[in-house]
């Protein structure tokens, strides 16, 4: 079964008196194992693609199946559970609490679906070692550098074990070595996990990187090639 299925998919906004078309008519499948990038200039509907797949937007036409199940057939409340029981969030906007350790910031996710804390423990000291970061669970974000940072918010995406990682930009303010060195880690669990990545970039080294890279043009998809 497809992960993701997105049909005829729409967004638009109102801004005064003309309307932004964010996303038209957007067809894509996401089948498991994938490592798919999503690219295309600024202000091309990246960004609006990945919250719509993430049940954190809605869609103004169109619809989103993630893993067989309807997203807007759902209350949301429902949606937002369902959505972090199976997928995973690197975003900007869902960065790390200041005042938790590297540890708890990845068990956050696990603690929310109400997975039991010894459990969810184990999980998160697990996700953190399996990112390169053993030894540094108890250093709070600001201890820990941009890089590691990004790693401890991936190790928090894996830890819940989604089907699907969706990730923003990953590689953004990170300098060249240290964004391909965390790239890296992403497609080492898609080969050795099986763990299915989509991910919004503009780097054209992150791409050469991807098995599949979907190209949005003013919130149409213009090209999608496998590799
Ligand atoms: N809340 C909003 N209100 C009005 N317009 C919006 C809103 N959010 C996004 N847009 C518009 O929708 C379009 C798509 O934006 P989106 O953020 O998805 O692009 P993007 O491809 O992620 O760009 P970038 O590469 O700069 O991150 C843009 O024209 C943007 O200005
Ligand atoms: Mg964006």
């Amino acid at each position: 079964m497809a992960i993701v299925v997105t049909t005829d998919l729409e967004r638009k906004h109102r801004r005064g008196a003309h309307v932004v078309h964010a996303l038209c008519s957007v067809d894509l499948r996401i089948e498991p194992g994938e490592f798919t990038a999503l690219t295309g200039p600024p202000g091309s509907g990246k960004t609006t693609l990945l919250h719509l797949i993430g049940g954190l937007d809605t869609p103004s036409a169109g619809q989103v199946r993630l893993v067989g199940q309807d997203l807007a057939a759902m209350g949301r409340a429902d949606r937002s559970r369902f959505c972090t029981e199976h997928l995973g969030f690197v975003f900007q906007a869902y960065n790390l609490i200041p005042v938790l350790s590297a540890y708890q910031n990845a068990g956050l996710t696990l603690s929310l679906q109400g997975c039991p804390a010894a459990e969810g423990g184990e999980r998160a000291m697990r996700a953190l070692k399996d990112v390169g970061l053993e030894g540094m669970e108890h250093r709070c974000p600001t201890e820990l550098s941009g890089g590691q940072r990004r790693r401890v918010a991936l190790a928090r995406a894996l830890a819940g074990e989604p089907a699907l990682v969706l990730a923003d930009e990953p590689t953004a303010n990170l300098d060249t070595a240290t964004g391909y060195a965390l790239l890296d880690t992403m497609r080492e669990f898609n080969q050795r996990q099986g763990v299915t990545f989509l991910f919004a970039t503009h780097d054209p080294k992150v791409m050469e990187r991807a098995s599949r890279v979907v190209r949005l043009v003013d919130g149409r998809v213009d090209e999608d090639l496998r590799k």
